[in-house]
C-alpha cells in the first residue's frame, strides 16, 4: 500500500490506527508493506519513531495485557517511507524502483495506492502514475473525498481516472458509509418487517439528518477555508445518509444493486429553485465565544474569510415514496456536542381522543437512529401515566449497540480499506453517483458565488448554529432535534 500525504493528519488520525487494527487482528497478508510518500524528510527509521509516537495517542487502548507497544513497534517494521513531491513526475522513476526493492518483484502489480493529500493533486497523480507505468492491472486506488470541487472538476475527474484505471480499480472513499451505524440503516430497514410498511410518504412526515462536531478546524485551516461545510461534508457524508434512508430496497446485495438505488435517490433530488436558495438554504460561520476562537481567528485563514463551517438545508426528493417529506439535513463545526443521527418524525395520528394537560402534549411518533455517540437507536411514543384519567406521556424504546458488546474502536477506515483489498466496492461511491451529487448542489456554489452578498449567519462556537436555521424548521411547525439544551443567546448572532 503506497499512501501519499504520509505526513498529514489523515494518515496519522486515521489511516495508520486503521491499518494498525487490520495489523493487529491478523486481518493483514503477511508480507504486507506500506510505504509513505510524502514531502517531510524522513528515513525509514524516523518515519517509525514518528508514526509509533501517533498511534500511542490515536490508538485507544483495548485494555488488554500491556502488549499493544509492542505488536504497535512489530507493525512499524512494515513502513516505509520516500519523501518526494507527488506533483513532481521525476519522483515517480524513484518510486517504481523503490517498491521493486521492497516486493522484490520486477512489476510489482499487487498495488493499493492511496490519496491522502490535498485534493488539488487528485488529478495529477493518477497522470503520473500511467506515465511511469505504475497503472497496472491489478493496482487498486483510493482517493479521499470531495472528488472534485463541483460538477465539472468531478466529470474532469472522473475522465481522468478512467483514462488510467478501470473503473474497477478505483474506489472513492467515504468514511461514512464504513460506520457500522451507517450499515446498519439498511439492516434495520431491509431485515425487519415492521418498519418498512411506514417508511415513506403516507406515515412520515419528515426526517432530520444531522452531523456535527464540537471542534473547530483545528489544524486544517488552509484545507477547510478551500472547502467549506459543503464539499467537506453535506456533498458526501450528509446525502449518504440520506440515501441510505430513502434508497430502495435493492433485489440483491451486490456493489452494484446498492450503488444503483444510491444514483437513483441522488437522481430524484428536487432540483433547488431559486426560493430554496434564498430561505432553505442557511450557511453560517462561528464567531468567537468565551475563550472559542471565531473562524476568522483561526490559524491560516483570511480575515475577511466567507467560507461556511456550518449549513443546514430544506431538501425533497421527487418521487413515490418521498414525494412531499422534507429531509432536513445539517452540519456544523463547533457546536455543543458531536452527533449524528437521522430522526424520522412520523405524522400525527388523524385525531386525537384524549384531553391532555399539564404538562403532557400529544406527540407524533419518532425514532432516532443515532450513528455516533452512543450508538443505537431509540423510538419515541406515547404510553397511559399510572393513575387516574388519561394522560399520555412519551415515553422511549431503546436499543444500545452496547448490548451487542459495543462497536470495535476498529472504525470505518480500517473496514474500507480491507474492503478495498478485498475488492469489495460496495461502500465505496461509484462516478455516476458522485456527478449526481455535484449536479444537486453545485446550484448552491453557484448561488453563493454570483450573490456574495447572500447572508452568511453568525453564530458563537459552542452554539447549535444560526438563527435562521430555527427559523427555516418553524415554517414546518418544528424545531430540530438537539441531542442537549440549547444554548442561544440571540444577543451574539449576527449577520457576517
Ligand atoms: C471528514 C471531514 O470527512 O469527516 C471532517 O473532512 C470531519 O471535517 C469528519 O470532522 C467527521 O467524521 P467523523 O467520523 O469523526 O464523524
Amino acid at each position: 500500500m503506497i499512501i501519499f500525504g504520509a505526513s498529514g493528519d489523515l494518515t496519522k488520525r486515521k489511516l495508520m490506527p486503521a491499518l494498525y487494527s487490520l495489523y493487529r487482528d491478523k486481518r493483514l497478508p503477511e508480507g504486507f508493506a506500506v510505504l509513505g510518500i510524502g514531502r517531510t524528510e524522513y528515513s525509514d527509521e524516523t518515519y517509525h519513531d514518528y508514526i509509533l509516537n501517533e498511534l500511542e495517542h490515536f490508538v485507544a487502548p483495548d485494555g488488554d495485557d500491556g502488549k499493544e507497544g509492542e505488536g504497535m513497534k512489530g507493525f512499524c517494521t512494515h513502513l516505509h517511507y520516500l519523501s518526494m513531491d507527488p506533483a513532481i513526475a521525476d519522483g515517480y522513476a524513484v518510486l517504481d524502483k523503490r517498491l521493486q526493492e521492497i516486493t522484490g518483484e520486477d512489476n510489482p502489480e499487487n498495488l493499493l495506492f492511496y490519496l491522502a493529500t490535498p485534493p488539488s493533486l487528485y488529478g495529477v497523480i493518477p497522470l503520473h502514475l500511467k506515465t511511469a507505468g505504475l497503472n497496472r492491472e491489478g493496482t487498486r486506488i483510493i482517493v479521499e473525498k470531495p472528488f472534485g470541487y463541483n460538477l465539472q472538476s468531478a466529470e474532469e475527474l472522473n475522465k481522468v481516472y478512467a483514462s488510467v484505471f478501470e473503473e474497477h480499480q478505483i474506489y472513492r472513499i467515504d468514511h461514512f458509509l464504513g460506520k457500522e451505524t451507517a450499515q446498519n440503516i439498511l439492516a434495520f430497514r431491509f431485515a425487519n418487517g415492521i418498519f418498512e410498511p411506514l417508511w415513506n410518504r403516507n406515515y412520515i412526515d419528515y426526517v432530520e439528518v444531522t452531523a456535527v462536531e464540537n471542534l473547530g478546524i483545528e489544524q486544517r485551516g488552509g484545507f477547510y477555508n478551500g472547502t467549506g461545510a459543503l464539499r467537506d461534508m453535506v456533498q458526501n457524508h450528509l446525502i449518504q445518509l440520506v440515501a441510505l434512508t430513502a434508497m430502495e430496497p435493492p433485489a440483491v446485495f451486490t456493489a452494484d444493486s446498492f450503488r444503483n438505488e444510491v444514483v437513483k435517490v441522488y437522481e430524484s433530488l428536487k432540483p433547488l429553485t431559486e426560493e430554496d436558495l434564498n430561505e432553505h438554504v442557511v450557511r453560517g460561520q462561528y464567531t468567537a465565544s468565551g475563550s472559542k476562537k471565531g473562524y476568522r481567528e483561526e490559524q491560516n485563514i483570511p480575515a475577511g474569510s466567507r467560507t461556511e463551517t456550518y449549513i443546514a438545508m430544506k431538501i425533497g426528493i421527487d418521487n413515490w415514496r418521498w414525494s412531499g417529506v422534507p429531509f432536513y439535513i445539517r452540519t456544523g463545526k463547533q457546536m455543543p456536542t458531536k452527533v449524528t443521527e437521522i430522526v424520522v418524525h412520523f405524522r400525527q395520528i388523524p385525531h386525537q381522543m384524549f384531553h391532555y394537560s399539564g404538562e403532557y402534549r400529544p406527540r407524533a411518533n419518532r425514532l432516532i437512529l443515532r450513528l455516533q455517540p452512543n450508538e443505537g437507536i431509540v423510538l419515541n411514543f406515547g404510553m397511559k401515566v399510572p393513575g387516574p384519567g388519561f394522560d399520555v406521556k412519551q415515553v422511549m424504546m431503546d436499543f444500545s449497540y452496547n448490548t451487542l458488546g459495543g462497536l470495535s474502536a476498529g472504525d470505518a477506515y480500517a473496514r474500507l480499506i480491507e474492503d478495498c483489498i478485498q475488492g469489495d466496492p460496495t461502500l465505496f461511491t461509484r462516478s455516476d453517483a458522485v456527478e449526481a451529487s455535484w449536479r444537486f448542489f453545485d446550484p448552491v456554489l453557484d448561488y453563493w458565488k454570483e450573490h456574495p452578498e447572500a447572508p452568511l449567519c453568525g453564530y458563537p462556537a459552542g452554539t447549535w448554529g444560526p438563527l435562521e436555521s430555527e427559523a427555516m424548521m418553524h415554517e414546518h411547525g418544528a424545531d430540530w432535534t438537539n441531542p442537549c439544551k440549547n444554548l442561544t443567546n440571540t444577543d451574539q448572532y449576527c449577520e457576517l
